[in-house]
């Protein structure tokens, strides 16, 4: 959040109004700091400076092509699930030799395309997927290159719906099963073993999970290299972020380097896994997500009614849970602030969408600053997992994007228009062909 700043009681998005963007694109409206995505990225990487890492971008949390241009001209590589992401990276410039393909549902084209691009690692996550990869890349001549995603069997102590790295889930192989798959794939004339990946959960705030986890599969990815040769190890992303900021002399604090204790930065990360991987000699990739770009964007959001009744004080804004679904899915936390401070006590709220839902909510009985119609507020720490999580739901269209950088803003996605909504859709042969096809 180091992007967003008030100044005279204005909110800023690096030298830019963030207001002045409400009114010219409309709200709801996301917008991201080019230079705090950029801060975050530059620092991960020294703090991992001597494994010289391979920093695969998550694209999952935020893959707008603009997003994914800045991570690209910084030298990152991408984290992908999807054939949709592959193309997406593609569209936006990027080297699908420093791409991995994620994911256990793999089908048969998202290879074949994975395969015809050159990805630098599939990211294998079962025996059947592991076979049909084998057979695609033997009808295309090919060896796939691989890497069995091993699930370490580590609570990584995070919500329940963003963990992945115990048995309880479907993702990666079980730890004990590893050396046997492994041994079974060198067999197969279509795979070529690469690598070894892992990956334990979201939102991690803690150090410990993934030092246990590293400390657990280094020695096998060691193992696996005086093996099969292989020569990377990905250790995956999960790093979280602070959510929930320190208000110091009523300006909220991120993160930065005199962090308070409890708050996973880049260096703490770092200083608990760098001991164990740099021994290993091996290549080592990350796949960061959320820590590059979670703190890098806000939602922007216009108060439409305060209703009172009595028990309770609502403030109802244009945005919804179809625009940003994390308090809703996951109960979570968002700081809210007014883009124009003034004085005046708080009032505790609940922050409501417009969506007939009792879930279209971003705060509960929160001490805010007394809002009226017309202002606007920023839901914070919404650049990871908010827009691409976004929906139609209630026919209602995806929020514009805009980047910052410096004294400059650009619009990187328009607001959705109304008929672009249902333009894929159509009425059944026998509905007849005079129904209205009004457009708004
Ligand atoms: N690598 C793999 C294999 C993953 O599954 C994920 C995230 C990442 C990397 C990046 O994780 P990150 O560094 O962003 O924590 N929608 C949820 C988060 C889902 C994460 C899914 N996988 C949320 O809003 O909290």
């Amino acid at each position: 959040m180091h992007g967003f700043r008030h100044v005279a009681g204005r909110l800023h998005c690096e030298r830019v109004l963030v207001e002045a963007l409400a009114r010219r694109h409309g709200t709801p409206l996301y917008v991201y700091s080019e230079q705090t995505m950029a801060d975050h990225f530059v620092r991960l990487k020294a703090a991992l400076g001597s494994l010289d890492p391979l920093i695969c971008y998550a694209m999952k949390a935020n893959s707008n092509l603009a997003v994914l241009r800045v991570f690209a001209g910084l030298g990152a590589g991408f984290d992908l699930v999807s054939g949709g992401e592959l193309e997406r990276a593609l569209a936006a410039g990027a080297d699908p030799g420093r791409c991995v393909f994620a994911g256990v549902g793999k089908t048969e084209d998202e290879i074949r395309l994975a395969l015809a691009q050159g990805v630098y690692a599939l990211n294998v996550e079962s025996e059947p997927e592991l076979v049909r990869i084998d057979r695609l890349a033997s009808r295309m001549g090919r060896r796939a290159p691989v890497a069995i995603r091993v699930n370490p069997g580590v609570d990584a102590r995070t919500h329940a719906k963003i963990t992945t790295g115990t048995y309880e889930n479907k993702f990666g192989i079980a730890f004990e099963q590893v050396a046997g798959m492994y041994r079974r794939a060198s067999r197969l004339r279509g795979v070529w073993l690469r690598g070894v990946q892992m990956h334990i959960g979201s939102q991690l705030t803690e150090a410990g999970p993934f030092e246990r986890a590293v400390r657990k599969v280094a020695p096998l990815a060691a193992e696996l290299a005086s093996r099969h040769g292989i020569e990377f190890f990905s250790i995956g992303g999960g790093a979280g972020i602070v959510y929930r900021p320190a208000l110091a002399s009523g300006e909220p604090r991120w993160w930065r380097s005199g962090a308070a204790r409890g708050v996973l930065t880049p260096e703490r990360y770092a200083a608990a896994v760098v001991p164990w991987l740099r021994p290993l000699g091996l290549r080592i990739l990350l796949e960061p997500g959320r820590l590059l770009v979670g703190n890098a964007g806000i939602l922007v959001t216009r108060v439409e009614y305060v209703k009172r009744t009595g028990r309770k004080t609502f403030v109802i804004v244009d945005a919804g849970m179809n625009d940003l679904i994390r308090p809703a899915f996951y109960d979570a936390y968002h700081e809210i602030v007014p883009l124009r401070r003034r004085g005046g006590g708080a009032v505790v709220s609940d922050v409501v969408g417009p969506i007939c839902e009792s879930g279209d909510w971003f705060c509960k009985g929160r001490p805010l600053p007394r809002v009226q119609a017309g202002e606007y507020l920023a839901i914070c720490s919404a650049g990871a997992y908010g827009s691409v999580m976004g929906s139609n739901y209630n026919t209602r269209p995806q929020a514009a994007e805009v980047l910052v950088r410096g004294v400059r803003a650009a619009l990187v996605r328009r607001r959705q228009a109304l008929a672009e909504i249902w333009a894929g859709e159509q009425l059944a042969p026998w509905q007849g062909a005079r129904a209205a096809r009004r457009q708004p």
